[in-house]
């Protein structure tokens, strides 16, 4: 069997997403909260409009030359798992499997435990979702209401994504045209505003933390709001087409991305000067106060809310076909790789992630740590699989590879150096954090070797 082949199963998840679809998977993915809420952290973190930008620019093409790599493996290797696939294929079962447990175990349930408290978080600005803030247990803080709304979401996005993928990507699609156009209307208000000023792009906030620390926890902020280009990959088995609509979608994906991020953020600060976007937490929501009052708030929440929705929806899709391309391969419970009848979905990994979810959002109220912890685990993988192309291009140099990364190996080496530092940074910066991600990595080990014992005895 060729190294770029998946083994051959008699049953496949159908391929029945398009180009637009496989777009808006990566569009709507990507634009989740971040844009409107990180502009905050970025102005206090460096200080002026000049290097926020630069943070922008520098993220968002690390993120692009992330995608472009990818679009080449992608292409080459379209399977369920993503980048499950590409690391197994190039490095073997173990690191394949140490990625997949990840991936599972942590990076996954964070990320939409986070992305639901957040919808929590957003709609309890209205009065109507004010209860979500109280406690269930009149006077105990044991459970929110934010809580069981956060798993109700989990719920219901993983139910519409039980029914199939079609359901699921229409969703997707539909609605990423909605937030988009959003966006472009947030933008517009505030460009045609009387109450902006262009001298607000040459303020600055003097109480920054400033020097390469600061611009480096701009970066990260950035690379949150960017997060999610990857996630395509893992969908690519359902992907019609896709030598071609992989790149395209990646790539197009992240042009589009990055325009109406560096729209918006230049809206915000169209209206309001450095310091008071330092000041306020959402700055997205402060400058369309500002604009149009209270209706122009609510605006931005609502889009927001959506805008959330959607992202959970690519989150949870993405994330259910990790543990179940590792299940078809007999590196994880057989039982995972269980395809719905009737839908056509990987049902039962989907209800196992939401278990996870749930679990999470229930005993664990600090998200912050969880989710950085998501990020480190995140980053550590997305730099191992970058290296696998120069592994495929000394290897099989001959292989079809319907799309070839453009810089090559200029443009990887770039992403996977990146990659380094920033790794480094959080080691660095937070130890307790990263040794944690790491001691949950390694717990693996004994878990693949027990795995991968029982069953060979059962193919005995
Ligand atoms: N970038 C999104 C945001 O700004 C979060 C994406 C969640 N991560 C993921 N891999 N799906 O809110």
């Amino acid at each position: 069997m060729p190294a770029t082949q998946q083994a051959t199963q008699t049953h496949d998840l159908p391929r029945v997403l398009g180009a637009s679809h496989a777009t808006a998977i990566v569009v709507g993915t990507i634009i989740g909260s971040g844009i409107f809420l990180v502009p905050h952290e970025m102005m206090g973190a460096v200080g002026n409009s000049g290097l926020v930008y630069l943070a922008w620019i520098v993220g968002g093409l690390l993120s692009l030359f992330g995608a472009m790599t990818y679009a080449e493996l992608g292409a080459m290797m379209p399977y369920a798992g993503g980048e499950y696939v590409y690391i197994r294929n190039a490095y073997g079962d173990m690191p394949a499997f140490l990625y997949m447990w990840t991936w599972f175990a942590v990076a996954k349930p964070a990320s939409i435990a986070s992305v639901t408290s957040g919808l929590a978080r957003t709609l309890a600005i209205f009065g109507v979702f004010a209860w979500l803030e109280q406690p269930v247990f009149h006077g105990s803080t044991i459970l929110y209401w934010s809580q069981l709304f956060a798993i109700a979401a989990t719920w219901l996005i993983t139910g519409l994504n039980y029914l199939g993928m079609k359901k699921a990507g229409d969703f997707q699609l539909i609605f990423t045209w909605l937030k988009g156009v959003l966006i472009v209307v947030i933008a517009v208000f505030c460009f045609t505003s009387h109450t902006g000023s262009l001298a607000n792009f040459r303020t600055s906030f003097t109480g920054a933390q400033g020097g390469f620390g600061g611009f480096m926890v701009a970066m990260i902020a950035v690379l949150w709001a960017y997060d999610g280009w990857n996630d395509l990959t893992m969908v690519a088995g359902e992907v019609k087409r896709p030598e071609r609509s992989l790149p395209l979608a990646l790539i197009a994906g992240l042009f589009i991305v990055g325009a109406l991020y560096m729209a918006t953020n230049a809206a915000i600060q169209y209206i309001l000067p450095a310091a008071q976007i330092a000041s306020s937490p959402r700055p997205a929501v402060a400058a369309m106060a500002v604009v149009s009052g209270h209706a122009g708030a609510i605006l931005v929440s609502a889009a927001m809310g959506l805008s959330i929705f959607v992202t959970l929806n690519g989150t949870i899709m993405s994330g259910a076909r990790v543990p179940f391309a590792a299940a078809r391969d007999r590196l994880f419970f057989h039982g995972i790789a269980h395809i719905h009848p009737r839908f056509q979905s990987p049902s039962t990994s989907l209800v196992v992630q939401a278990l996870l979810s749930t679990l999470l959002l229930l005993v664990v109220g600090r998200f912050q740590q969880l989710f950085e912890l998501a990020i480190f685990a995140e980053w550590l993988f997305y730099m191992i699989t970058a290296t696998t192309i120069f592994v495929y291009r000394k290897r099989l140099p001959d292989a079809p590879r319907p799309y070839r990364v453009w810089g090559y190996p200029v443009l990887p080496a770039l992403f996977v150096v990146a990659s380094a530092v920033l790794l480094y940074f959080s080691y660095a910066e937070n130890l307790k954090n990263s040794l944690v991600g790491t001691a949950i990595i390694l717990a693996g080990i004994p878990l693949f070797l027990g795995i991968r014992r029982r069953y060979a005895a059962e193919a005995r």
